[in-house]
């Protein structure tokens, strides 16, 4: 096997990089200044397009690049198939969701999110030099539309089987995301984000020794000790969302980056009570409502959380917010993020062996 430096200096050279390390796509919470500051620090910005129209992304991607000209990475929710509607479920989490803040309106008929393929040509039109898939693939035409346009996939899984079909279907490296991760699990079937949440230092060995692309951990990874641990498991690079949350460049609520500091890994939670879809949170009012009562599904529930989501926001109160956290939160620094990401290589080069 390659030693852990030799599969980082390549990988660093097939993406473009100085240092091996991924800030995370994080939708709602990577704007341009933060993916800036970290490839200006040499490793890879990301930009979380769930939520965003094509006009967004462009804008985005053109921010991004009035303040850098390295790489940065735009990353796009594979579409679930239609949820099943269950009405007297839905009626129950709306109650709930009403005890918490405003009454939310009947979802309706949605649709609830933007339209994905034109998402995806948006991703071809500003031809970001990295794209990423989380909860599932691309088919293989689109595929082959970003090979021909010289565009690298990065494909997130959570179990090897994911990693395998992601590999089969042409992405040019894998996130393995542990369950330390903050934010939705990234299972392929919604129904599995609990049950495949994998620790880290299991599901990196698992990935490394099976695909021929490079694995990039994620998961709980919040400074040069974690990555020079999953380098060493046989990971090529990293990719971090918590540990840059309370960066100034994240620019996140408040009350939500206070939190962080106070949140042990016991106090965050896998909870469906923001979104429909499993994601590790800090433990509040909102995720014990639904610790015992079903959410409706994915992305029906997104759409009755938000009068809550919003209220919470505008209020500082942490108790009622989507405060998407890693059980690594407590380690995170409110410090510049290219200061963060110089300092974590520093570390951990000091930690690997030279080849
Ligand atoms: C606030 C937040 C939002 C996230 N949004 C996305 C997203 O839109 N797409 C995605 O692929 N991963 C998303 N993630 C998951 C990250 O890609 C990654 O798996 C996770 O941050 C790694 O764990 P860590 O937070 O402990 O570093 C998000 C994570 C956080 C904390």
């Amino acid at each position: 096997m390659m030693s852990a430096r030799a599969r980082a200096d390549a990988f660093c050279a097939r993406f473009g990089l100085r240092v091996p390390i991924l800030q995370a796509p994080m939708a709602g919470a990577a704007p341009p200044a933060l993916a800036a500051a970290v490839a200006n620090a040499g490793g890879m910005g990301g930009f979380g397009a769930l939520q965003s129209s094509p006009a967004e992304i462009a804008a985005w991607a053109a921010s991004f690049r009035a303040s850098s000209n390295g790489a940065f990475q735009v990353n796009l929710w594979t579409p679930d198939p239609p949820p099943p509607r269950d009405a007297a479920r839905e009626e129950a989490a709306r109650q709930a969701l009403g005890t918490l803040g405003p009454l939310p309106p009947a979802p309706g008929e949605g649709p609830f999110l933007p339209d994905f393929a034109a998402q995806c040509e948006a991703l071809l039109a500003v031809r970001a030099g990295v794209v990423s898939t989380i909860m599932g693939l691309w088919d293989a035409a689109f595929v082959a539309a970003l090979k021909a346009a010289g565009i690298l996939w990065i494909a997130n899984a959570t179990t090897l089987d994911e990693a395998l079909a992601a590999q089969a279907a042409g992405a040019d490296a894998v996130v393995a995301q542990g369950a330390e991760a903050g934010g939705h699990r990234g299972s392929f079937d919604p129904a599995r984000g609990e049950a495949q949440a994998i620790p880290l230092f299991a599901l990196i060995p698992r990935l490394a020794d099976a695909l021929r692309v490079p694995v990039v951990a994620a998961g709980g990874i919040m400074d040069g000790r974690g990555i020079a641990a999953a380098l060493t498991l046989g990971a090529s690079a990293v990719q971090m969302g918590t540990a840059f949350l309370r960066t100034p460049e994240a620019a996140i609520a408040p009350a939500w980056a206070d939190a962080l500091a106070r949140t042990a890994p016991e106090d965050t939670v896998l909870t469906r009570a923001f979104s429909g879809r499993a994601g590790r949170g800090i433990r509040n009012s909102a995720t014990e409502a639904f610790a015992h009562l079903p959410a409706a599904p994915y992305p029906v529930q997104r759409t009755l959380s938000a009068p809550m989501r919003a209220e919470a926001v505008a209020a500082g109160d942490v108790s009622r917010m989507q405060a998407w956290a890693g059980q690594g939160a407590a380690l995170a620094r409110a410090e510049p993020a290219a200061e963060l990401v110089a300092r974590w290589w520093t570390e951990a080069e000091a930690l690997l062996p030279l080849p």
